[in-house]
């Protein structure tokens, strides 16, 4: 087996009580919009992942002070004014949502940021945002005409803009957010469609003033008010969906699985993979809990399921943009084909995710038909015996294919699972353990192990 690469089992079935590690798109803004916080806010359930720890080590470099405790963090947010010119380079490493977020952040700071990051994040789309923080007062620039990372971003005084988003995104309307936060006047993104609003809820949870009107599922206008200051004294991160949603389906596609997830986060903006699992006949259970924070919690169940096809469109996708690729595994073993469309986004993300899943299914026998868009696949409701498959170094694929291991008759060889530690550090181990081999589980840490020398 070549260096990085896991075998992942096939298992008698996902089972136990777990906890997932604290949600990604909340504890990056845990600490970008603690940067600005007026006096410190202690972070509980941070999660500790490469991206998420890049984006600590970038407010530090802004000159915000951030202790990291055993408990959690304690970001000493002094306001904008607390904000200070970088000496270096940034570095995002593999962050996408640093990258796009941070520039905001910046943007009424009038000092010199420039940002960079991993051979993937060099080929992601930049000009969403700079373009919007152009036409609000900021002076921005990028490698090939300001479309590609190293960007850099000079701020200045900013006035509110209103912006048609051309993609629903939560990333690009976060960056505008974090800027019209200190322009003058109202700031309004128009989204064709939902998008999680992480940032949204933690700004009226630090006393600011952000609105949404339209419908909650479609297309609206989310409205922001410049701000003297914000306040927060803590925030609790709670367990991660997307981490979540790999032991969700692995639970439903191998056999003799009962998985209890605790403390998950239930953000109606990020549950769409349940929602389409539950119209594909999936038997799963979600209980709400009480929850003082933002972001509401619970815990969801999952067990074993005979799957149906079903159809995403665009209007489903931003809900379950980072689960498609869970989603076309899932589809993979139910009867019928299934289609998904209106996800050309899929193909900017880490990696490009449909060419990357057409070609991981394809390697397991499923019979796919890959679009522009989207793809169409005919599920195999007996599953498949197993085979390689590539990750691309894509945190969520490598998860996607220990997932096909677990489902399979023979078991999956990941050819890099080193990247998982993007999100969830720890995920090889626990997945093992899930399945109920502590020999697997030994064995893939060591692999795994192996997998992070080799990139070291
Ligand atoms: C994220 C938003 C999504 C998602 C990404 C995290 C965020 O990107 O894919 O993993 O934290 O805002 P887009 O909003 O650009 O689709």
């Amino acid at each position: 087996m070549p260096a990085g690469a896991v075998f992942l089992p096939a298992v008698d079935g996902i089972r136990g009580t777990l906890q997932v590690p604290g949600d990604k798109s909340v504890s990056h803004r845990a600490v970008i919009l603690g940067a600005v916080n007026d006096g410190p806010v202690a972070v509980s359930g941070f999660l500790r992942s490469a991206d998420t720890l890049a984006t600590v080590a970038a407010v530090r470099a802004l000159g915000v002070p951030v202790e990291d405790r055993a408990e959690g963090l304690v970001v000493h947010g002094c306001g904008w004014g607390g904000l200070t010119e970088p000496e270096d380079v940034i570095d995002v490493a593999n962050s996408g949502t640093l990258i796009r977020l941070l520039p905001g952040l910046v943007a009424s700071r009038d000092f010199l940021c420039v940002l960079t990051g991993d051979a993937s994040i060099r080929r992601r789309p930049m000009a969403r945002v700079l373009e919007p923080l152009a036409a609000m007062g900021a002076s921005v620039a990028g490698r090939r005409g300001g479309t590609l990372p190293p960007i850099a971003v000079r701020g200045g005084t900013l006035k509110g803009l209103t912006h048609h988003l051309a993609v629903a995104s939560a990333q690009v309307k976060s960056c505008i957010l974090l800027a019209g936060l200190r322009a003058d006047g109202e700031t309004a993104i128009c989204e064709p469609a939902a998008s999680r609003d992480h940032t949204e809820r933690m700004i009226r949870y630090a006393g600011g003033t952000v609105k949404r009107e339209g419908d909650a599922d479609g297309p609206g206008i989310v409205r922001v008010q410049p701000v003297d200051s914000l306040h927060m004294d803590r925030l609790d991160v709670p367990g991660d969906i997307s981490s979540a949603a790999f032991f969700v389906v692995a639970a439903l596609l191998a056999p003799g699985s009962e998985v209890h997830l605790t403390n998950v986060g239930l953000n109606p903006t990020r549950t769409g993979l349940l929602k389409v699992l539950e119209r594909m006949g999936a038997d799963i259970e979600v209980q709400l809990a009480s929850s003082e924070g933002p972001e509401p919690t619970g815990r969801v169940t999952a067990r074993t399921s005979e799957l149906s096809a079903t159809d995403i469109d665009h209007a489903e996708v931003p809900g379950l943009i980072d689960e498609l690729p869970l989603f076309l595994l899932a589809a993979a073993t139910a009867r019928g084909t299934s289609r998904l469309r209106g996800a050309a986004e899929l193909r900017a993300k880490e990696s490009d995710r449909l060419r990357a899943m057409a070609d991981l299914l394809k390697a397991l026998g499923v019979e796919v038909a890959e679009y522009p868009d989207g793809m169409d696949v005919t599920g195999r409701p007996h599953g498949w015996r197993g085979g390689t498959v590539r990750s691309h170094a894509d945190h969520r694929l490598a998860m996607v294919g220990a997932v096909a291991g677990a489902a399979s008759r023979q078991g999956v060889t990941v050819d890099n699972v080193a990247c998982i530690s993007v999100s969830f550090p720890g995920f090889v181990e626990t997945f093992a353990a899930a399945g109920g081999s502590s020999q697997a589980a030994g064995r893939a840490a060591e692999a795994a192990e192996r997998g992070r020398e080799v990139k070291r």
